[in-house]
């Protein structure tokens, strides 16, 4: 506790000195991660500010969705340039798609949001699938270069947490020659260690660091850091479980015959217990003091609730469970891959190639399939619910000029 209260101070330190002093440590920090992006002057003439929002979403897969099935300009956000929609694999049914189209299509202004004093929202959807703290260097210079962010949001810390831990080693069990051990709470068990692990990490001052760092590099982005009207908001996960159904222990997501670990009570208690010490950590370190009302936790917990992995069907089958979650469950491809069709490991799972309809869109190896990866990532219907609460939460805390007090933003280092 003492150690991460006087972390904080040294943060919020730095960042106050850097509002005032160029030369501050903020800024060495800044410079010695990097940073560097190269910016184009506005068009002066241009009234884009008094037309548009710009809305940047930074963040992992829990932000840019994973795109799955056949190569489709529906679905996949950067449709059709290959190399980007495998790099960050962002979909269109992710909420800040949903948010902008939300507020766009509305196409009588007068229902529109008050805060968008009738302007469209543009988005920087940059938040990549398979992120890590480190990441967000590489988002920011991934921005708009004429146009900066009015807000964003963040979702970050899931990756370095440990989710693909837990995911492999409690859940999937998915490497066939892999001796995982014992199933949780043996602690000679790879499960049991995962979760230590997990329960480690976001606990770490490294991971804090890492929470805090993000939330720092996009606030003092130089062009963001001049617009004193910039907010960010950071939004959580959502637990993956519910505890209390006694039917799920005996229910197993384990891929292969003679690997199910089952999804007894403790495990889901205990994978759910590291989400909620994540959500704990972020209350108390972005809605304090430290940045102000600049910076805004978004919990999102409440919206899975009755929509998580194994809660009570009608008739308790792992079909009716997947069909009520709001996450992602393990399928199978349904489609043939663009690239290879002869991956041996594909025969051993016994896939009938004669009922693929479609080609794939292939972003690597067997498990680099969307519907491999996809798992435990929110569906269409959850993203819409994190996208109307975060527009309720913008509604009621975001302040922007309208368009007739607005000066091109170029101008404001003038000042
Ligand atoms: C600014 O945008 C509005 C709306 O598109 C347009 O009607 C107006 O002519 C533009 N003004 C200038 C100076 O370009
Ligand atoms: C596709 O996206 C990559 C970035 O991942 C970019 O470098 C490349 O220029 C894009 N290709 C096309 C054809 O737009
Ligand atoms: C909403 O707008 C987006 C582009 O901003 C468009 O792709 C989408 O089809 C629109 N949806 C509806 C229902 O009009
Ligand atoms: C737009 O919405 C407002 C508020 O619901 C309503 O009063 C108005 O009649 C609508 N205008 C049109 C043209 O539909
Ligand atoms: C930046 O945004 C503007 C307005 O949406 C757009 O016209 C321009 O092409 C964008 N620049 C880049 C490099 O994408
Ligand atoms: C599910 O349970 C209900 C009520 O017990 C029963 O009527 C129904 O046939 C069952 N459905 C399936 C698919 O087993």
């Amino acid at each position: 506790m003492r150690s991460i209260l006087s972390l904080c101070l040294a943060f919020s330190l730095a960042l106050l000195v850097n509002r005032a002093d160029s030369n501050s440590a903020y800024q060495r920090f800044q410079e010695s991660l990097q940073l560097e992006i190269s910016r184009k002057e506005p068009d002066k003439a241009d009234n884009y500010t008094s037309r548009f929002i710009r809305y940047a979403a930074f963040g992992d897969s829990w932000s840019s969705g994973v795109n799955y099935g056949p190569a489709d300009q529906e679905l996949e956000y950067d449709y059709p340039n290959g190399t980007e929609t495998c790099r960050c694999r962002r979909v269109n049914e992710a909420w800040p798609v949903q948010l902008r189209d939300d507020i766009n299509n509305m196409t009588n202004h007068s229902m529109a949001p008050e805060w968008t004093h009738g302007r469209q929202i543009d988005l920087d959807f940059v938040a990549c699938h398979a992120s890590y703290f480190d990441a967000i260097p590489e988002q920011l210079a991934q921005l708009n270069d004429t146009h900066p962010p009015d807000f964003a949001t963040l979702m970050i810390g899931g990756n370095p947490g440990g989710f693909p831990d837990l995911l492999f080693n409690c859940i999937f069990w998915p490497e066939r020659s892999k001796d995982y051990g014992p199933e949780y709470p043996d602690p000679e068990g790879e499960c049991y260690k995962a979760v230590q692990r997990c329960n480690e990490n976001v606990r770490a001052q490294w991971f804090i660091e890492g929470v805090l760092r993000s939330i720092a590099l996009i606030l003092t982005e130089p062009r963001i850091a001049r617009n004193p009207s910039f907010k960010l908001y950071v939004l959580g996960y959502a637990s993956l479980f519910n505890e209390e159904d006694k039917a799920c222990d005996q229910w197993s997501f384990g891929v292969w015959p003679g690997k199910k670990p089952l999804l007894k009570k403790a495990l889901r208690k205990e994978i759910n217990n590291v989400i909620h010490a994540g959500r704990e950590l972020y209350d108390r370190l972005l809605n304090g003091p430290l940045f102000g009302d600049q910076v805004q936790y978004i919990d999102i917990d409440h919206l899975f609730d009755g929509r998580r992995f194994c809660e009570p069907t009608l008739n308790g089958t792992l079909q009716q469970q997947n069909e009520k979650s709001w996450l992602y469950n393990l399928e199978w491809p349904g489609c043939i891959p663009i690239m290879e069709s002869d991956d041996p490991s594909l025969h051993e799972l016994g896939l009938d190639e004669k009922r693929w309809p479609y080609f794939c869109r292939k972003c690597g190896g067997l498990l680099e399939y969307g519907e491999f990866v996809r798992p435990f990532h929110p569906k269409p219907p959850a993203h819409l619910a994190i996208k109307d609460l975060f527009l309720q939460k913008l509604a009621e805390t975001i302040s922007l000029d309208p368009p007739d007090k607005l000066r091109p933003k170029g101008l404001q280092d003038e000042f």
